[in-house]
Order: C-alpha cells, then structure tokens, then sequence
C-alpha cells in the first residue's frame, strides 16, 4: 500500500527520495510523486505507473529538502491529480500520506462551505487543506490542531514553503519510522529506506520535527517527547534481487536458509511464557496467505494437542460472532505485522483474553505491541507480493509453536524436523516448466484436496490467480459433486494434492469423477506415481519423504514455482500482480 519518503540531505535530498521509494514499489502501487523545496517554494512532480516515469520527470537540479509517496488508491480513481504529494490551496503546504482519513467527506463539507476549494478526490486534500487553514505559527501547534480534526489510520509527512530545512511528521495507526544523523535524516514507512544505523519508531499521536543532524519528538499537547532511537537496520541484503530475474523466484529459493534460521531461533527463544499458558480453546487468525498458515496450525492444534480450534480471516474475526473467553487463546499470524484487519482483530481479542500470541515477520511492527508473547517467522526480508518463504516459514513457526506445548521432547524433535525439512528443500528440485506451459493459457483452474491437502490446494490457487491472473479455485474434493462439477468442462485443468495416505483413495475417486467429465488431471502426491496415475493424470510429482505434519511446506513448493513460471509466460510482472498491496495497511 502507500509508502511515504520524506529526506533532508545537505547533497541531493530528490535522489534519495527517489531511491526510497524504489525500495518501497514492493508495497504495490499505481502512481507516484515527489515535492522538493527550492528558493522556498513547493515544487510537487506526479506519474502515473513505475518510479521511473517519475524519475524522468524529476529535474536533476538538486534540494536540501524532499518528500515523495507512493500511492495505492483508495479514495480517488488512479490519476495525476490524486497522486501525492498535495499542496494546500494556497500552496504553503505538501502533504503525502498513508492511511484513511475516515471524517474527511464532513471535513471536506465544512471547509467548502468556508470557500476552501479541493482540486482532487481524495481523503488526504483534507490533511493538506486544514494545515493551510490552520494559522498557528508554530507548525507543531498546526499539526496538533490537525490531529484533533481528523480522524482515522495516518501517517503523514509535511513540507511547509519556508528557508527552513524541516519536515513534520505524524502518526495514528499506519507505521512511521525515523533516521537522523549529521548528514542524512529520514522519515520512511519501512525502515528498508534507511542506511545502517540506528532509527526510530514513532508511535500512535507522535508529531515528529526533522532537521539534518536533529529530530525532536512531540505529543498531541505539543510537549517535548524523550525518545531514544531503539531500532537497528540490520541488513540481510534481502533487497539485493542477486543473480534472480524476480524477488519471488529469489524468494522460492530462500525458503530453505530462512528455515534453518527459524529452528535456530526457536532453540535460542525462552519459551516458558508459552508453556504456562492455560487455555480451553484456539482461535488463529490471519489474512490471505497468514490465514491459511491458521488453518494449518489450526489441524497442528487438533491433530497433536487434541484442543479445540478455529481458524479465521482477520477480516471477519470482528464481525462475525466470534466467542471469546478468557481461556480463549488467540494466535495472529502475520508476514508484515501491519495487516490492518489482523491488528483491528487482536485489538479487538484483546478486550476479551490475556492469551494473544503474535507470529510475526517484523518483531518491532504494530500487531507485535499487541501480543503478550511475540514469536519470529524468521523469514528474512520479503518484498515480493505474493508470499512464498514468509508462508512457508509461519507454517514451520506453528509446527514448533504446538509442539513447545505438547513437551520438550518433541520440541527438539519438532526442531530436528524443520532442520531435516529444510534439507530436504535444498535437494528438492523441480522443474515445472512444462507443467507451467500446460496451465498457462486456461481460462479457469481448480485446485483440490482433504485436510491439510485442501489448505495447500487454496494457498497454491491464491498463488496462481495472484500472479495469473487466472480464475483458480480450490475445493475440498468431497465437495466437488455438490455443484463444481458444473463447471468442469473439457480439459480444463485440475491439480489434485494427495499427500496423506489414509485419505489418498478418497481424493482420487473425486479426481476421476471430474476426468470423466473431461477434467485434465495433474497430481501433487506422496510418492511416487503407480502406473494408473500415470495414465490417468498428465504429470505426477511425488515429494521427498518428510513428517507427515510438515507435507505441506513441501507440496506448496512446485505450485509457487508453477504461479511464478505461469505468471512470466502471460508476460506479468509476477513481483507487482496488478490491483495487489504487499502490505495492506487500510481496511
Ligand atoms: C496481502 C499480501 C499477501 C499476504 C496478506 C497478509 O494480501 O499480498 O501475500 O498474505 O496481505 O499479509 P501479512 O503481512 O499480514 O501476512
């Protein structure tokens, strides 16, 4: 979703901006802009599409001073005008922000009726028009004011016409992060933006004053705020794309290391708050690929734990009606931690139950200040849209999560098994292009399975329409005969995923009910394919051996591949898949 970029820089402050926001294009995005301060005035430059048609807008005359978005509509149809950043009417201030101003349609009506003029359709014009309304001297008093009249998810960056080398900040809800040193100060919403060094995360009603070399730090009462710089960029190189032609591809391939990583994090983790937890039931709960890692330790919880669990989409954890206890133990599963809908969902089970555990990529985000225990995903530095390693590495995260509380032994056999797991990954090549070519021109494809089988089945056709663009569905294969056999015609494609013995039979037989409607049949298995499946399906890939419970992490595998090489052979960019937000900070 949106990223804000704001730089003061005593060399070329619109070059870092614009290099930031090249960092932050994995966030999705349809438009971008920059403003830079010269000879005291607001010079805003837009662009529809990628940062380098804005790039080659952008005069390389340099600037102290720069700010610059990346926008993600919400309010507003995709164009110029909307784009960020915003000048107040009368041209004294820009703003570019991220989030959703909930009250701006009033704010809008009342500031029209005092003759304030909007030039574009979106909630933030009310951010920039009330700074150009609100005639304070002091700029922080002016933000302050501001922060009491809108109402919302925000964080925003400001830039005012004056000889001064500042920016403003705030927040409430959307994340903001700050580096300052003597020759360099920053705002970003990643701190992927950032050199190394030290930064700040500011927090909900924050008002930040960057200068070069200087940040202070004020509340809503405009009181100064001591804030230490209590974070590090600790670099992985993870924004590096090495020898890959995507991060995705890059991403498939980091699976295995960012295992390991997790195992050995686990080892050294203190888990005892987790073991003393007393609870009588589960709720996980996620968004997209987070929600179906739920669903799979959501089996975990029952299969080994015999414990009653859900697993929900965060989007409905609120409004459905959801008991909650205080013996309800609530698991929010995230890759970014700035899920909108997860963090409103762990607010919202946090008025009910101590017991919520965080799982998450990015241990500093805002749903980790929610969780009274925080566990590592450990996956490294994700920026491609679609989740392949992070998925992966939550599933490998819940396996240990359940096992720490079924015993120590099989805590350290659940670790051996995800070390086992990722070697197994390291050796296990698969060559999907032809598999890929097969599926490349449907119209439609379905996906399915039982159990565990059926999770993997919805993840990998999440994967594919993602990055596809093609209509993919996924079943539990029981359920085909209640109504999807209607849609299956000839040749149309099925993948079928049949990892676990027991119900292996089962899924076949729905299978082949859908080939005898002239389904074309490809088959994710176990083991290796006896002579009927491969007459009866078009290909067969068996997986190495591995724990039962751990399957899926390797039968997710050749379906992302699959997504990937489907995706390049459409010609997409399988990175950036249209209309898609890698993190999606707004409800
Ligand atoms: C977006 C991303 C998905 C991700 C989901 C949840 O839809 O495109 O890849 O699974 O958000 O994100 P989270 O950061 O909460 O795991």
């Amino acid at each position: 979703m949106c990223g804000i970029v704001g730089v003061i820089e005593k060399e070329n402050a619109t070059e870092k901006v614009l290099q930031g926001l090249e960092k932050l294009q994995y966030r999705g995005y349809d438009s971008a802009g920059i403003c830079f301060k010269s000879e005291e005035k607001l010079n805003v430059i837009k662009s529809l599409g990628t940062i380098d048609f804005l790039r080659e807008k952008v005069p390389k005359n340099k600037s102290n001073v720069a700010i610059g978005h990346t926008r993600w509509a919400t309010h507003g149809k995709v164009c110029e005008t909307n784009a960020h950043p915003i000048l107040s009417e009368n041209k004294n201030w820009a703003v570019v922000h991220n989030g959703i101003i909930e009250n701006y349609k009033y704010i809008c009506d009342d500031l029209q009726e005092k003759g304030v003029h909007f030039s574009t359709q979106t909630d933030t014009e009310t951010i920039s028009a009330l700074l150009g309304q609100n005639n304070f001297l002091n700029p922080i008093k002016n933000i302050a004011f501001l922060m009491q009249q809108i109402k919302g998810s925000y964080a925003f960056c400001a830039v005012k016409n004056d000889d001064k080398q500042q920016i403003f900040a705030a927040k409430n809800k959307s994340p903001l992060y700050v580096f300052c040193s003597p020759y360099i100060s920053m705002l970003a919403s990643d701190p992927i933006c950032f050199p190394k060094g030290e930064y700040f995360k500011m927090e909900d009603g924050e008002i930040c004053k960057l200068q070069i070399g200087k940040v202070e730090f004020f509340d809503c009462k405009c009181q100064q705020i001591k804030k230490q710089p209590n974070l590090e960029q600790q670099f992985d190189a993870a924004e590096d794309i090495g020898q890959f032609d995507h991060y995705m591809l890059k991403e498939i391939y980091q699976t295995s290391p960012a295992l390991r990583r997790l195992a050995i994090n686990f080892l050294n983790l203190d888990l005892s708050a987790l073991k003393k937890l007393s609870f009588d039931k589960v709720k996980l709960v996620g968004c997209g690929s987070a929600y179906h890692s739920c669903m799979i330790g959501c089996e975990y919880f029952k299969k080994v734990l015999k414990v009653d669990s859900e697993a929900l989409q965060a989007s409905e954890f609120r409004y459905g009606s959801t008991l909650l206890t205080k013996k309800t133990l609530c698991i929010f599963v995230s890759q970014s931690g700035e899920t909108a809908d997860t963090i409103a969902a762990a607010e919202f089970a946090s008025k009910k139950t101590k017991n919520i555990v965080v799982l998450t990529n990015v241990l500093h985000s805002t749903l980790a200040k929610l969780g009274k225990i925080i566990l590592p995903i450990s996956a490294g530095v994700e920026m491609a849209v679609a989740s392949t390693k992070a998925y992966s590495c939550q599933v490998a995260a819940l396996y240990l999560l359940v096992m720490t509380l079924k015993s120590e032994k099989m805590f350290y056999k659940a670790v051996s098994d995800v070390f086992l797991l990722s070697k197994k990954l390291d050796k296990f090549y698969i060559n999907m292009a032809e598999f890929a070519q097969e599926i490349s021109f449907a119209q439609s494809v379905f996906f399915i399975g039982k159990g565990l089988d059926y999770v993997t089945a919805m993840e990998g056709a999440l994967k594919l329409k993602e990055i596809s663009y093609i209509n993919c569905n996924a079943y539990p294969a029981g359920e085909l005969k209640h109504g999807i056999l209607t849609l299956i015609e000839k040749d149309v494609p099925l993948i079928v995923v049949a990892t676990q013995p027991k119900i292996y039979e089962k899924t076949m037989n729905s299978a082949l009910e859908a080939k005898s409607r002239g389904a074309k049949l490809f088959l994710i298995s176990a083991s290796p394919p006896k002579a009927f499946e491969l007459e009866d399906f078009e290909m067969c890939l068996s997986l190495p051996k591995c724990p039962p419970l751990l399957r899926p992490i390797l039968a997710i595998l050749p379906l992302q591949k699959l997504s990937y090489l489907v995706s390049i052979q459409r010609g997409n960019n399988p990175d950036m898949p249209r209309n898609l937000a890698k993190s999606v900070t707004v409800e």
